[in-house]
């Protein structure tokens, strides 16, 4: 399963790139609010591409078609992997499909439902993006839709990647890679988290004394 990191934050994309631990970055236009103060986003953008060996998801504002085709290709002239991230809108689909005749890597963003995701399938998506997260904040089971989606997929042979989003915690991406999600994008604090176990904390306490009890050097 590739792992995305969530973010627009340079340092944080730094510190995971170093450790070859991401595949690619997704962005939205709030995370990039975050960052950007008054620095031109397209600035960021290049840096983020820059930054990483993979693809990069930059979003389009625009809400009729034309104008998400025409920002598209303005996004995707910034960098070779940069993948324009479309809303799953009408709109967003027909854009889809004419950015991907025209060679340009598209992720279908806000997808909630099996059936959204078979129409980002249809469009040609590249990925689309299951938001996990705010389904399980109404009170919904955002990983049946990460299983619901595979099984479509699979039963009809649709090779659009399922990009599993809105992950709040470590179990999201542990059951996101269980539910076959071809990749999962992950906010910094939660890549990290992957990392940790009280046990590994504990061992390693307790080798470290062990050792100084020797009084020896490697
Ligand atoms: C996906 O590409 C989005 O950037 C992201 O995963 C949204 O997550 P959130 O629900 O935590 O904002």
């Amino acid at each position: 399963m590739k792992i995305f990191l969530d973010t627009a934050d340079l340092d944080e994309i730094r510190r995971a790139a170093d450790a070859n631990l991401i595949d690619g970055i997704t962005t939205n236009p709030s995370l990039v609010a975050k960052v950007a103060g008054k620095r031109d986003p397209k600035e960021i953008y290049l840096e983020i591409c820059e930054a990483v060996d993979g693809p990069v998801s930059l979003e389009v504002v625009g809400l009729d078609r034309d104008t998400m085709v025409s920002e598209g290709k303005k996004l995707a002239a910034i960098h070779e992997n940069a993948v324009v991230k479309v809303p799953l809108t009408e709109d967003g689909l027909k854009a889809c499909r004419a950015l991907v005749s025209a060679g340009t890597p598209v992720n279908v963003t806000l997808c909630f439902s099996v059936s959204q995701a078979l129409l980002a399938a249809k469009a040609g998506a590249t990925f689309v993006s299951p938001f996990v997260g705010r389904i399980d904040d109404v009170s919904g089971e955002g990983m049946q839709l990460i299983h619901q989606i595979r099984q479509v997929y699979d039963n009809y042979g649709f090779d659009t990647q399922i990009l599993a989003a809105s992950i709040r915690h470590p179990m999201h991406v542990v059951e996101s890679m269980l539910m076959g999600s071809d990749c999962c994008t992950i906010p910094p604090k939660v890549l990290w988290q992957l990392s940790k176990h009280p046990l590994t904390d504990r061992g390693l306490e307790a080798f470290l004394s062990d050792w100084e009890g020797l009084g020896a050097k490697i």
